[in-house]
């Protein structure tokens, strides 16, 4: 039984990450039709709610919505009343007045899509917050997996880079935890979180040792606006040491694939052939990112009577 909000993987089980997953399978299809809509969110209306920049998350929510027939409010902080002190939580409260059927919120903090739905009717739909979860983005790299291995049991995924301050590693390690895939992470010493091995990880410090035998190799962006120390010598020790290119590859399976959430910092985290051809599948990940959200969307605000919520 999914629940009233989508905040995080933490909070789903697997059967309800297979049936967003499949859900998103059927929801696929519409995406290669010559006319890509259909009516299942006619007369619903979807708010997103970004207060930090993004591409891939807001576009994919607005076409993902269209493609439903439901009416998409694309919500901008620096036209709003925040600009004259309005709280975000009023903010929201005042969005929700106008009866949204889901809200999607991104926000630079940790935990604040859990504040706004504490105090919403409408459905909350976290499109990333902070370093805390990034659900979308892991439940539309399950799928990509998915549809390159026929699987997630059993495959051995490994993440490199920023893990302290990644919402994707974290939403990934919950969600190929729970799928039952093995999970490696590997990044400089700093940027391991400490009790990172307690959620049933292995941490490594050497790229080589974690991308034996990888199935997925998983790059992660270096976050330059959260890094407040010094967390590696420089950008080209960096990638010296942990970018992937045809040559880190190796040590991976043959038929290993490359993954990264984008945006790319281009020749730190990956080399530019890397990026840009197979084993990649970085832009397969971008048009599953509609599927997911459509998915989403009709599972969170689809439901005909969403019963109302406890308002504090
Ligand atoms: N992967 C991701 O969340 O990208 P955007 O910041 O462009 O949405």
């Amino acid at each position: 039984m999914i629940g009233r909000d989508l905040l995080g993987i933490e909070d789903l089980d697997r059967e309800e990450i297979e049936r967003i997953l499949h859900t998103a399978e059927r929801m696929s299809e519409i995406g290669e039709r010559e006319v890509k809509k259909v009516p299942t969110l006619r007369g619903r209306t979807i708010v997103n709610l970004f207060f930090e920049p993004s591409t891939r998350t807001r576009a994919s929510f607005e076409i993902a919505g269209k493609r439903l027939s439901a009416d998409v409010v694309n919500f901008s902080p620096s036209s709003s009343s925040l600009k004259k002190a309005e709280s975000i939580l009023d903010t929201a409260r005042t969005l929700d007045a106008m009866e949204p059927d889901a809200v999607v919120v991104r926000h630079g903090t940790a935990g604040v899509p859990r504040r706004i739905a504490d105090v919403l009717a409408a459905p909350v739909i976290n499109a990333g917050d902070g370093a805390h979860e990034h659900p979308t983005q892991a439940l539309l790299d399950m799928l990509t997996v998915l549809q390159e291995k026929g699987r997630l049991d059993g495959l051995t995924v490994t993440i490199v880079g920023d893990i302290l301050h990644s919402r994707v590693a974290r939403s990934n390690i919950y969600g190929f935890l729970k799928m039952g895939a093995e999970v490696r992470i590997a990044g400089p010493p700093p940027m391991i979180p400490q009790s990172v091995e307690a959620l049933g990880v292995k941490a490594y410090t050497s790229l080589r040792e974690a991308l034996e035998g990888a199935d997925v190799v998983m790059a992660l962006r270096i976050q330059n606006e959260r890094l407040g120390g010094t967390y590696f010598p420089s950008t080209r020790e960096y990638s010296a040491t942990f970018g992937i290119d045809r040559a880190t590859l190796r040590f991976a399976k043959d038929d290993a694939i490359v993954m990264h959430p984008g945006p790319i910092n281009r020749g730190v985290e990956l080399s530019h052939d890397v990026a840009d051809h197979r084993p990649s599948v970085i832009l397969d990940q971008v048009r599953n990112g509609v599927a997911i959200r459509m998915a989403v969307l009709y599972l969170f605000a689809g439901r005909p009577n969403v019963a109302s919520r406890e308002v504090s």
